[in-house]
């Protein structure tokens, strides 16, 4: 069915092919929770050298709570979009008040924290705690709807709900975190916004988009 054969052919394909990033070298929350904060405005490519160098400055929960504003606003200097900085930061403080330093596990607590969004309280629990939540953003979104050719409107918030759906089903037993970055790496590297390099796709065979020949006009997205 085309649903499995995704999830278990994306699984595979990632397990070969993922790019070593330093925030996939841990688990370590804190560590996911950062790398994803940068990620949300700002490529890869440049945020690798900020997060190494913010993980040296700042490689705890507690070192980031205790240091000084400027010092962390300094240390993100470059990579535009300071309140993410700010907000990262005070969430940072309430987790040592109120957790003891330690990043929550479930989807209530982690959600409350101030800048963590679905998508990032998606990506936290699943790559850091391997639970089986979906992590659904702009990229996640142009896959979903490729492969199974949907053409709801993305900005909808109706067409997000039933993407988060649709991608937690489709997360393979035990593999949360590998399944929700291998779809963020396919989207990333393969099933880009233009020109997307379906010859090398691992899920081409399936996939409805590319099979009525409209790939590149998904996903749809009305105003600005
Ligand atoms: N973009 C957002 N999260 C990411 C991750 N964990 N790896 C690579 N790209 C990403």
């Amino acid at each position: 069915e085309q649903k499995q054969y995704f999830s278990t052919e994306l699984l595979s394909w990632y397990r070969r092919h993922k790019r070593d990033l330093p925030w996939r070298r841990s688990r370590n929350p804190y560590h996911i929770w950062v790398s994803e904060i940068m990620l949300q405005q700002t490529r890869v490519d440049t945020v690798i050298p900020y997060f190494n160098r913010f993980m040296d400055k700042f490689p705890t929960v507690e070192a980031l709570a205790e240091a000084p504003e400027d010092e962390v606003l300094k240390a993100w200097e470059g990579l535009g979009y300071y309140s993410r900085a700010r907000n990262l930061q005070s969430a940072v403080r309430e987790v040592k008040e109120r957790y003891g330093g330690v990043v929550p596990d479930t989807k209530e607590e982690v959600s409350s924290l101030k800048g963590v969004g679905p998508y990032t309280t998606g990506a936290i629990l699943s790559i850091a705690y391997n639970k089986p939540e979906p992590a659904v953003d702009g990229n996640v979104m142009r896959v979903l709807s490729r492969y199974f050719l949907i053409e709801d409107d993305i900005m909808k918030g109706s067409t997000r709900v039933s993407m988060e759906k649709l991608a937690q089903e489709l997360i393979p037993e035990g593999a949360a975190g590998d399944f929700n970055q291998a779809l963020m790496e396919l989207g990333a590297l393969v099933c880009t916004p233009k020109s997307p390099s379906c010859l090398t796709c691992p899920v081409m065979a399936h996939c409805a988009g590319r099979a009525a020949g409209v790939e590149e006009s998904l996903p749809v997205k009305t105003k600005a």
